[in-house]
């Protein structure tokens, strides 16, 4: 039996992964965060202290890597590092640039594609990330590309941090993001770019529950 892909690819701080959440659950699917892989390897350069610009570094270091993915009763996913669990860790601001390091290597992408294509072919998936719709599912049956303007994205990811605890000035946080931006849009490997056939949302000015709803409907005029 085939399973069913959706693909939700776009900048950082757009909402994916709060939009993909709701959406897997409204759809009964398993929500994937790709972005977590990534974070996780940042993290074990961090680590480790591999330059996560050294590409032979980094290649040496994936020899090490022993990195899973586990579904917990809580319904969410946890990254696994050698074991431990990582999951709350690898969403500090400092691991973020490590994981937009890392992800600019080639063998980095290279390693992970199976890993992700994997989850698509056991089960119904909603996968977030930058190159879903491109690279990673290029016939998945749904594609959003979901955007905000870096200001708007700034403002968000300013309270989530402040929700968790770990408060950054918007200033920072709008420097990273477009930052972020420039590194995952122009880099030679997978870069950040719509799918021909991705759906276009933009979320700027609209609120949770607008988003989703937009996006639900654009997903099941699809299915
Ligand atoms: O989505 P998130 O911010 O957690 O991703 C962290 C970093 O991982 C991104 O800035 C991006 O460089 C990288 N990434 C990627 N491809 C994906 C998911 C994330 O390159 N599919």
């Amino acid at each position: 039996m085939g399973f069913i892909s959706v693909a939700v690819d776009g900048p950082s701080g757009a909402g994916k992964s709060t939009m993909a959440k709701r959406l897997a659950e409204a759809l009964g699917y398993v929500y994937v965060d790709t972005g977590a892989i990534y974070r996780t390897l940042g993290l074990l350069a961090r680590r480790s202290g591999t330059d996560p610009e050294d590409a032979q570094a980094v290649s040496e270091l994936l020899k090490r890597a022993d990195i899973q993915l586990r579904y917990e009763a809580d319904g969410l996913q946890h990254m696994l590092l050698s074991g431990e669990d990582v999951t709350a860790e690898i969403r500090l601001p400092e691991i973020s640039q490590y994981a937009s390091a890392v992800s600019a290597q080639p063998a980095v992408r290279a390693f992970l594609l199976d890993m992700q294509r994997d989850m698509a072919k056991h089960f119904n998936v909603i996968m977030d990330g930058r190159d879903i719709g491109t690279v990673v599912l290029p016939d998945a049956q749904a594609k959003i590309f979901l955007t905000a303007t870096p200001e708007d994205r700034a403002s968000r990811r300013c309270a989530e941090l402040e929700d968790r605890g770990t408060p950054q000035d918007y200033e920072t946080v709008l420097a990273e993001i477009v930052e972020r931006d420039r590194k995952d849009s122009t880099r030679a490997a997978a870069p950040l770019r719509r799918a021909e056939d991705a759906v276009l949302v933009d979320t700027t000015g609209k609120s949770l529950d607008e988003s989703f709803a937009i996006l639900l409907d654009a997903i099941r005029r699809k299915l």
